[in-house]
């Protein structure tokens, strides 16, 4: 297997995971899980989105968030948005990364942002235009990329047209976003493959949820295809409220001890990211489904049993 040196991990648990949330997080709340998420040396982080209020009320405090975080330099911190309005918004708000979203399936784009995929595609052109005056720099995320829960699978075709539609108005970074968990490694190995070939001079990056605990075998899979940029959630936060099924992101933590097990730089402090997620869990109220929180580091010991240490000192 090919493996990258070095990738960039974007956590999106502030935005995918605080966007499903049955209660409203406290927007201090939030203020302060974007900021420890900053110290413990995350590069990339979407921190909220800019979408209409009544259909993501849980993230309604989006100004007021990006204007009392603590900008870590180092750090860019970055806003999902579906259209002109949530640009502008963003750019206000003083992103340094716009993140745009639309679905590879017709159903799963309507059910999100009340669009068919050619009007959003047409939307996304505005949102070029202000982030291009604003010099913000765009990635564009392509949800029910493997398959839709509405439609089942998406044809590579499908999927084909709107990365065209997307590269032909200007996008250099394109995300493709399994929303239900649907991808397996050969699928995202060939997708991969595909795109790869027929869109030169794309950043891919992958947007995984481990709703059928497939995350990280389909990260392996990109890595391999030699993807080096990853979407990943504290705590394995994250769902989207317009699909079916849908649960949540791959764990950060738990992604970032596995590339770092395997000598993959990130950057993280996984020490420090540990903490945010116990942070994070008291905040939900909840356990997260991440691991590591759980088992800890594969460097952690345990003390021998008295009898096992007995019989070793007896034999040495
Ligand atoms: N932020 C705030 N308000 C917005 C907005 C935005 N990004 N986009 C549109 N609006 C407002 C318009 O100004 C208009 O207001 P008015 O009635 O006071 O004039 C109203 O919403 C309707 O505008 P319209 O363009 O018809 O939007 P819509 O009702 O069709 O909704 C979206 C489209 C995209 C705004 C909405 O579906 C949405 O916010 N979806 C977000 C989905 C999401 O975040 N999913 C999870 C992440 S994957
Ligand atoms: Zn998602």
């Amino acid at each position: 297997m090919r493996l990258p040196e070095r990738v960039t991990i974007c956590e999106v648990g502030t935005r995918d995971g605080f966007q499903i949330e049955p209660e409203f997080i406290p927007t201090e709340l939030k203020i302060e899980v974007v900021d420890l998420l900053a110290e413990a040396a995350v590069p990339r982080i979407e921190v909220t989105s800019f979408v209409h209020p009544k259909a993501v009320p849980q993230l309604r405090d989006a100004e007021e968030v990006m204007a009392r975080i603590r900008r870590r330099p180092g750090t860019r911190y970055a806003a999902l948005v579906p259209n002109e309005k949530g640009a502008v918004r963003a750019v206000d708000a003083g992103v340094d990364a716009i993140h745009t979203v639309l679905s590879a399936s017709e159903s799963h784009n309507l059910a999100n942002v009340n669009m068919s995929v050619a009007e959003s595609l047409e939307k996304l052109r505005a949102v070029m235009r202000v982030a291009e005056r604003a010099s913000v720099s765009v990635a564009c995320g392509i949800s029910t990329s493997f398959g839709c829960p509405f439609e089942g699978d998406v044809p590579l075709a499908q999927l084909e047209r709107v990365v065209g539609g997307l590269v032909d108005m200007g996008a250099r970074a394109i995300g493709l976003a399994d929303t239900t968990g649907m991808a397996n490694p050969r699928q995202v190995s060939r997708t991969l493959e595909h795109m790869m070939a027929r869109f030169a001079g794309v950043e891919w990056s992958l947007h995984t949820h481990d709703t059928r605990a497939m995350a990280i075998p389909n990260i392996l899979a990109a890595m391999d295809c030699g993807v080096t940029h990853f979407d990943s959630a504290i705590g394995g936060l994250g769902g989207c409220p317009f699909a079916p099924g849908a649960s949540g992101n791959v764990c950060s933590e738990d992604l970032v001890h596995c590339l770092h097990a395997m000598g993959i730089q990130t950057g993280i402090d996984l020490e420090r990211l540990i903490e945010v997620s116990r942070r994070v869990q008291a905040i939900v109220g909840r356990a997260l489904p991440g691991q590591l929180v759980k088992a800890g580091p594969s460097s952690r010991r345990y003390p021998l049993p008295d009898t096992v240490a007995a019989r070793l000192s007896r034999s040495a």
